[in-house]
């Protein structure tokens, strides 16, 4: 997730409207910076890696002449926050500058095409073939108009992106598309402005024209023009009248970042199905070549190792440890070596106990992989090899989007190692790749049709002074989770294991009305056990709380309170849905206890290292 800016003014200049509107989509990225205007036949450029401020103190980001210009504020996916990385990205000829929000999934081949075509790329990024397409389609016809220009180049993309162009071809304007990343016209009295989200121009003016998928737009100092890119027809679209407040418009309306990122889980989920074969192939290969295998990682993370453990072990019939990394180095400290594999996963890549697992691992000559939300982060530096979950920033306190999107990748990387190994057969690989393919949707309609039922239910429990959270298999984890979610947000003491344990001491806690959740995955070898689990607990006067499958009357005729995910989702893959309704569940009850969800109150500031 990155956030890209444009506008042209009547009167002044852009650069400066341009430096505050990227501070203020700042919250979408901020690892590197760049804008670019046009004055006199000229294009100016300044861009480099860091946050806007301190490349601002350097560059001085508002000394830049013209009234048009785009910026960029970036969360890296494809190529390190360096200055080479940074956007505005441009043609050979300089004459073309992009900024983009998105992931091309299909750049390589158009990188390669470009290149024997004569080419010369500078960066490492996705974005850069998007201005040398341009820079092809007017060589090729001198002819063409810029929008045509683009019009042909983003028909060659696949993937997703919100881009704005400006060029000499047409210095008085900025054309920009979109498909899958978000984008936003802002219309003022004598300015127009485009964006990733509204808060960037919601100062100047709040009229705005949401963009939608498949569209083009050309801005002008006259106003805007909409066409469909698939074949240039006009649409006509007025502008809306915003009436959030700048705050409320950071977090797109919502009142929380946390219920923001719960609500951006099937874009996020989508990205993450555009993860780089290239990586997934290498980082599997290692897997598959470890004599020992260690997921280590903490908190969140260390819960998606768990469900990572059984879907290695499921799919690849590849046995591995989950550990702790606050435990790692008491543990394994000194029988880690030269043999041993470690995958350590971190949202921020910066956790001081996950790097004290790694540093110790990597002294004693063990392979690290590395599974982050931050590129650039201590993690892919130390890495053999990382991969980005490519999530987008985190910033609600609770870790929700990036759980789900650090499972979907691990779910990628034993699929991956399942076809090496040839543990699975095409079949079966073919389904779970379509259900993976197809979970942006089931989490969808998860939150379109659960959470006004998990609202009732956060205000019917939230005197409950604790909860067990069950479940069996690979859904341990995510009773793991579900429980860390409630005592972290709603400060709600709870107790989570495996549903077989409960019979070895914890059933004893259970009295009449005691709140049970169960994690009840339907396909797999775990229902007929869990329903027997949660006979034990009804026997004995507990309130039966489960998140089920459509139409599993056996667990729905048990249960005071049920939640339903869609039908037919294989267990292997089930924790991503599951989880929603948990993080949900975690939201809501803050809300009724009267805490703000995004200010833990004891936020463990001492865990990360800068
Ligand atoms: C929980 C949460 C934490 C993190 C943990 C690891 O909502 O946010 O438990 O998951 O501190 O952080 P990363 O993944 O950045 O290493």
């Amino acid at each position: 997730m990155c956030g890209i800016f444009g506008c042209i003014l009547n009167e002044g200049n852009a650069a400066p409207v341009i430096h505050a509107s990227l501070k203020r989509l700042e919250y979408r990225g901020y690892d590197s910076v760049g804008v670019a205007t046009i004055h006199n036949g000229k294009i100016y450029m300044k861009k480099d890696q860091g946050k806007i401020d301190d490349v601002h103190r350097i560059l001085d980001l508002d000394d830049l002449p013209g009234s048009i210009g785009i910026g960029h504020t970036r969360w890296a996916t494809h190529g390190a926050p360096l200055k080479v990385n940074a956007h505005p990205h441009s043609d050979c000829t300089g004459q073309i500058v992009v900024v983009h929000n998105g992931i091309i999934e299909n750049f390589s081949e158009l990188k390669l095409e470009l290149e024997n075509n004569g080419h010369n790329f500078v960066s490492r990024t996705d974005t850069e073939v998007i201005a040398h397409l341009i820079e092809e389609n007017l060589e090729k016809n001198p002819e063409l108009s810029l929008a045509d220009a683009v019009t042909e180049a983003v028909k060659r993309l696949e993937g997703s992106y919100a881009i704005a162009v400006l060029s000499m071809k047409e210095p008085d304007k900025i054309v920009c598309a979109r498909n899958e990343s978000p984008l936003v016209l802002g219309v003022g009295e004598n300015s127009i402005y485009c964006a990733s989200d509204i808060p960037a121009f919601l100062q100047a003016t709040n009229k705005a024209v949401l963009i939608n998928d498949g569209e083009l737009i050309i801005l002008s100092s006259k106003g805007y023009e909409i066409r469909k890119i698939r074949d240039a027809t006009v649409v006509t679209r007025e502008p809306e009248v915003v009436d959030w407040t700048p705050e409320m418009a950071v977090k797109q309306g919502y009142p929380h970042f946390m219920i923001k990122e719960i609500h951006e889980q099937p874009a996020t989920l989508r990205n993450t199905l555009r993860m780089q074969e290239h990586y997934l192939d290498l980082i599997s290969t290692f897997l598959d070549r470890a004599s020992e295998v260690f997921l280590v990682a903490c908190g969140t993370s260390y819960h998606a190792c768990l469900a990572a453990s059984y879907m290695f072990s499921k799919l690849a019939f590849l046995p591995t440890y989950p550990v702790f990394a606050s435990e790692f180095v008491e543990q394994h400290g000194k029988s880690v070596n030269i043999d041993s594999t470690i995958l350590a996963v971190s949202q921020s890549g910066e956790t001081a106990d996950t790097l004290a697992a790694v540093n110790c691992s990597q002294q004693r000559a063990a392979t690290i992989l590395g599974l982050t939300n931050t590129i650039g982060s201590t993690l892919t530096r130390v890495s053999r090899v990382y991969i980005g979950q490519q999530s987008g920033p985190e910033i609600g306190v609770a870790a929700t989007k990036t759980f789900t999107s650090q499972l979907s990748v691990m779910a990628q990387l034993a699929l991956k190692l399942s076809k090496k190994r040839g543990k699975i057969s095409q079949d079966e690989m073919d389904y779970l790749a379509e259900k993976l393919e197809t979970l942006p949707e089931t989490v969808e309609t998860i939150i379109l049709t659960q959470e006004e039922k998990i609202k009732q239910l956060a205000s019917k429990y939230k005197d409950a002074k604790i909860f067990f959270f069950l479940g069996r298999g690979i859904n341990t984890a995510t009773a793991y989770e579900g429980r860390l979610k409630l005592m972290e947000i709603a400060y709600v003491p709870s107790i989570a294991f495996p549903a077989g344990e409960s019979k070895h001491g914890p059933i004893s806690l259970i009295e009449p009305g005691f709140p049970v959740i169960f994690i009840c995955a339907k396909d797999g070898s775990t229902h007929k056990t869990l329903i027997g689990n949660i006979m034990e607990m009804k026997a004995r006067g507990a309130s039966i709380i489960s998140i089920m499958e459509e139409g599993d009357e056996e667990v729905k005729a048990l249960s005071d309170d049920y939640i339903e995910v869609p039908k037919g989702i294989p267990e292997v893959l089930s924790p991503i849905p599951f989880a929603i309704p948990l993080q949900l569940l975690a939201y809501y009850m803050a809300l009724e206890k009267g805490y703000n969800p995004d200010m833990p109150r004891n936020l463990a500031k001492s865990v990360t290292v800068k």
